[in-house]
C-alpha cells in the first residue's frame, strides 16, 4: 500500500478572480483521519471535490491511493465513499433501491449488492424505512442514507463534507462511534467539519484554513496547547467594555463575541476574584477547547 493516501501539493484553484485555494500542500496518511477546519468559503468543498476529480486544479499536483488525479480520477474513485456537502440521492426511488443503484454504478453483482444492503440500512438506522422513497425521509435521514450510501463498495477512502450537518445529537455520536469503527478497521477519512467537537474526537490531524490557505495544522490537542495553552473564562452579562477593563490585567488574552466576553488567563481565580459579587453576571471557567483555537485563529467575522 501507497505510503500516503492523499497528497496535495502546492494545489491553486480560483474562480474568476476569486481565489479559493492558494498554494495549499498537505498529505494524508493511511488509516488516518485528517480534518479540514473553516469558515464559509474557506475552501474545503473546493479541495474534496478536487480530491475527487471533480473539480480541475489551476497549478498543483494531486496524489489519491497512489493516482495521480483529475487524470486517472476514475480509477481512483473506485476506491473512495463519497459524502458531498449536500445530500443528491436519488429522490424518486427507495432507500434499498438507492443502496442497490449506488453498488451497480460500483460494477458489484446483484448478489453482493444485496449481502452489503442490510448491514448497511443497520449502519443508518433505516431498517424500518428500506421501502419508503426517499421524498418521504426527514433531513437526518436523508443524511443518514447518503452517509451509508458512501459505504457500499467498502471503500478505503472516505471524503466527507460535513458529514453530519443536519444529525440530531444522538444521530450524531452514532455517526462518530461508526466512522471511528471504520478507522479501526484501517479506514482513511478526509472530513470537513463545523463541530469542533467532531473534528477534536475523531480526527488525529487538522488542517484549519482560510481564504483557502492554511493557517494552521496539527493534532487537535496540540493545537488546543500551542493556541491557547491556559484557562478560559466565559463572562455574560454586564457591559463588556467596562468588564474588560477591570480585567485585563490579569488576562492574556480578551475577546468579545456577541455578549459574551472571552477571558484567556493562565491564573483565573485572579480573574474571578474581580468580578464576584457583581450582580447579573455569570460566570463559566472551563478548561480550553478546539473552538477556542478555531475562533482565535479565524476571528469572529462571518466568512464571505
Ligand atoms: N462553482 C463555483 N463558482 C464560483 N465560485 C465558487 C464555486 N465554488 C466555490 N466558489 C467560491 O470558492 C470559495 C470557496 O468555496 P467552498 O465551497 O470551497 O468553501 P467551504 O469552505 O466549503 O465553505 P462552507 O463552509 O460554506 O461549505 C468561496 O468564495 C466560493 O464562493
Ligand atoms: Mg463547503
Amino acid at each position: 500500500m501507497s505510503t500516503v493516501a492523499i497528497d496535495f501539493a502546492g494545489v491553486m484553484k480560483s474562480y474568476g478572480d476569486k481565489i479559493a485555494v492558494d498554494g495549499l500542500s498537505f498529505t494524508v496518511a493511511p488509516g488516518e483521519c485528517f480534518g479540514l477546519l473553516g469558515p464559509n468559503g474557506a475552501g474545503k468543498s473546493t479541495i474534496t471535490r478536487m480530491v475527487l476529480g471533480m473539480t480541475t486544479p489551476d497549478a498543483g499536483t494531486i496524489t489519491v491511493l497512489g493516482v495521480p488525479v483529475p487524470a486517472r480520477a476514475r480509477l481512483a474513485r473506485e476506491r473512495i465513499g463519497v459524502v458531498p456537502q449536500f445530500d443528491n440521492l436519488d429522490l424518486e426511488l427507495t432507500v434499498r433501491e438507492n443502496l442497490w443503484v449506488f453498488g451497480r454504478y460500483f460494477s458489484m453483482s446483484t448478489r453482493e449488492v444485496e449481502a452489503v444492503i442490510p448491514s448497511l440500512l443497520e449502519f443508518a438506522c433505516l431498517e424500518s424505512k428500506a421501502d419508503a422513497r426517499v421524498t418521504e425521509l426527514s433531513g437526518g435521514m436523508k443524511r443518514r442514507l447518503t452517509l451509508a450510501r458512501a459505504l457500499v463498495n467498502d471503500p478505503q477512502l472516505l471524503v466527507m463534507d460535513e458529514p453530519t450537518t443536519g444529525l440530531d445529537p444522538h444521530a450524531r455520536r452514532l455517526v462518530w462511534e461508526r466512522l471511528r469503527s471504520l478507522l479501526a478497521r484501517g479506514k482513511t477519512i478526509l472530513l470537513t467539519t463545523h463541530f469542533m467537537e467532531e473534528a477534536e474526537r475523531l480526527c488525529d490531524r487538522l488542517c484549519v484554513l482560510e481564504g483557502g490557505r492554511k493557517i494552521a495544522q496539527g493534532r487537535p490537542h496540540a493545537l488546543i496547547d500551542e493556541q491557547i495553552g491556559c484557562q478560559v473564562i466565559e463572562i455574560y452579562g454586564g457591559n463588556p467594555h467596562e468588564l474588560r477593563a477591570l480585567i485585563r490585567p490579569y488576562a492574556q488574552r480578551i475577546e468579545v463575541s456577541g455578549e459574551t466576553l472571552f477571558c484567556y488567563a493562565s491564573d483565573p481565580e485572579q480573574v474571578c476574584v474581580q468580578l464576584r459579587g457583581r450582580a447579573g453576571l455569570r460566570l463559566l471557567q472551563r478548561p480550553p477547547n478546539l473552538e477556542d483555537v478555531f475562533l482565535g485563529l479565524t476571528g469572529r467575522e462571518i466568512g464571505k
